[in-house]
């Protein structure tokens, strides 16, 4: 079961690092144009804005994806539960459909955190769990630590970075990869060879990288304040890259540019 592959949860669209009136506007240019995925954490401090600016674009809730994620201080036995009904009553809804451990925790030990959100989704505060952020072993011991599936591990994913690891143990255990730094915070616009293959197919550098994330069986998540890249973003699904454009844009993930590691990010575990 893969809830971010049902068709329109397949295009996710972030909302770091947006509040105020410029996430309104981007989340009502996002709606319009046919995003139902919306994903937000309690990092990002914009939760509120998230459920205001939804109740005055006036989307109906039942055509909604919400993800929000615990932050790491929030992820103990005291504080997991409280603090996800503050961001039910900051999102305005009885519930949200994805639920996400933001980070995996600083000593490793996964599974008293993922029995955590198993707790959330038997209470009736989260349709369905995931993790985000843990590498290869984590997603195998989070996998064993719960009978419910994990439906997405949330991740750094895009061409300029092998991901190579994480896939296989994608498949392997079942868990899902959804993408985030789609378009590695436009480090990719430096690189001709998208232009190149998108002129091909009538598409631009940014859809020919999400494309061959979609290709590569992940779910692709973008955040974008111009709603004409909001529009191509989503624009994704009409064409299919050749298996010899999908390999001539795996030789740059040779590259292996990342972006969120250890120096920006404290609870960033070792990466594969
Ligand atoms: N789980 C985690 O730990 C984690 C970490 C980071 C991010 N995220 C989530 O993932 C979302 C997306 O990641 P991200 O924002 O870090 O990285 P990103 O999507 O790679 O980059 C966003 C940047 O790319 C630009 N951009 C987007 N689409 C474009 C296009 N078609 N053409 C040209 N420029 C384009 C945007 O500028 P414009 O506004 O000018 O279009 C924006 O500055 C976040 O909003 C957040 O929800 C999760």
């Amino acid at each position: 079961m893969n809830i971010f592959f049902e068709r329109t949860h397949q295009r996710s669209f972030g909302t770091w690092p947006l509040n105020g009136q410029r996430l309104l506007d981007a989340l009502q240019s996002a709606i319009d144009i046919g995003y139902r995925a919306i994903d937000t954490a309690q990092l990002y401090d914009n939760e509120i804005g998230v459920g205001t600016s939804l109740r005055t674009i006036g989307i109906a809730r039942d055509e909604l994806c919400i993800t929000t994620k615990i932050a790491p201080a929030n992820d103990s036995d005291e504080r997991f539960m409280p603090s996800l009904r503050e961001s039910l009553a900051k999102l305005k809804v009885d519930r949200v459909d994805v639920l996400l451990l933001h980070w995996p925790p600083a000593n490793g030990d996964v599974a008293p955190s993922v029995r955590r959100l198993e707790q959330a989704a038997r209470a009736g505060l989260t349709r369905h769990i995931g993790i985000s952020n843990f590498n290869a072993a984590m997603m195998r011991a989070a996998k064993a630590a719960t009978a419910l599936p994990l439906v997405a591990n949330q991740v750094e994913f895009h061409p300029l970075l092998n991901q190579r690891v994480l896939l296989e143990t994608a498949s392997e255990t079942g868990i899902p990869l959804s993408s985030y730094c789609s378009v590695a915070r436009g480090e990719i616009f430096r690189y001709p060879l998208f232009d190149e293959i998108g002129a091909r197919y009538g598409k631009s550098a940014a859809q020919v990288a999400l494309r061959w994330i979609l290709q590569k069986g992940v779910a692709i998540n973008t955040m974008s304040t111009q709603r004409k890249n909001i529009e191509s973003n989503f624009d994704v699904m009409d064409f299919t890259l050749s298996s010899i454009d999908m390999n001539r844009i795996d030789a740059l993930t040779g590259t292996n540019y990342r972006i969120v590691n250890r120096e920006r990010v404290p609870y960033a575990p070792e990466f594969d």
